[in-house]
């Protein structure tokens, strides 16, 4: 019998739309649409095994060869810098990279920048860029709430349609990194198991195709 291929899906509303792109390619897998709380899922007659995965986890997965193949967002890519190889932008998952503070605040140059964020990489190099002196404040989520509370003057995060900003008085001072969701490959599994990534990876870039 073939190898199935391991894919690590990123749990969540991203996950689920990726998932109906590879069922559109030919790799599907109804049973993984179900409400429960299972993680694994296969399918030998599409030759495909799915495993819901933390986003941020996919690269560890992928990387050590758990999966052959993951879907990642841009910025985890980034802050990681996982041994992969990246595919292709799969053109979903759209967001951006940016610089936010309270309405109205104003840098002051003279002083070191207080930055909270999940993505310390991402930061500190965007600051390198501009030789800001900056003091990295490392959360794990609701970032937002940071400046709010004044433990910090910015933060570097995520913005998707802007509202989480919104609802917390927050506005954008720069957005410096178009995010969307890429397909990776271990490097090894994409030698051992190139027939079926290839025929994924191309029917993939068809679907793309067809839409712009
Ligand atoms: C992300 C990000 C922002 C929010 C942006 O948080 O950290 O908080 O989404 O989306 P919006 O612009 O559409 O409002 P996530 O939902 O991942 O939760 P978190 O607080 O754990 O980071």
């Amino acid at each position: 019998m073939k190898e199935l291929l391991n894919v690590a899906l990123p749990k969540g509303r991203l996950g689920e739309k990726v998932y109906q792109m590879f069922a559109r390619a030919g790799f599907e897998c109804p049973e993984i649409l179900e409400d429960s709380r299972k993680l694994i899922f296969e399918n030998p007659q599409s030759g495909v095994r799915y495993f819901w995965v933390k986003p941020s986890d996919v690269p560890i997965y992928v990387e050590r060869g758990a999966a052959d193949i993951g879907v990642a967002g841009r910025d985890i890519l980034l802050e990681y810098a996982p041994d992969v190889y990246e595919l292709c932008d799969l053109g979903v998952g759209k967001c951006r990279m940016a610089v936010a503070a309270r309405r109205g605040y104003v840098d002051d140059p003279s002083r070191t920048l207080r930055v909270a964020t999940k993505f310390v990489s991402i930061a500190k190099r965007h600051y390198a860029a501009k030789c800001r002196d900056i003091e990295i404040v490392h959360l794990n989520g609701s970032i937002e709430l940071a400046p709010i509370l004044g433990m910090t003057d910015v933060i570097v995060d995520i913005v998707e349609t802007g509202t989480t900003l919104k609802e917390n008085d927050l506005a954008v001072v720069e957005e410096f990194l178009p995010i969307s969701a890429r397909l990776i490959a271990n490097r090894s599994s994409y030698q051992f198991k190139k027939a079926q990534i290839d025929r994924l990876n191309a029917s993939l870039a068809a679907e793309l195709s067809e839409k712009r």
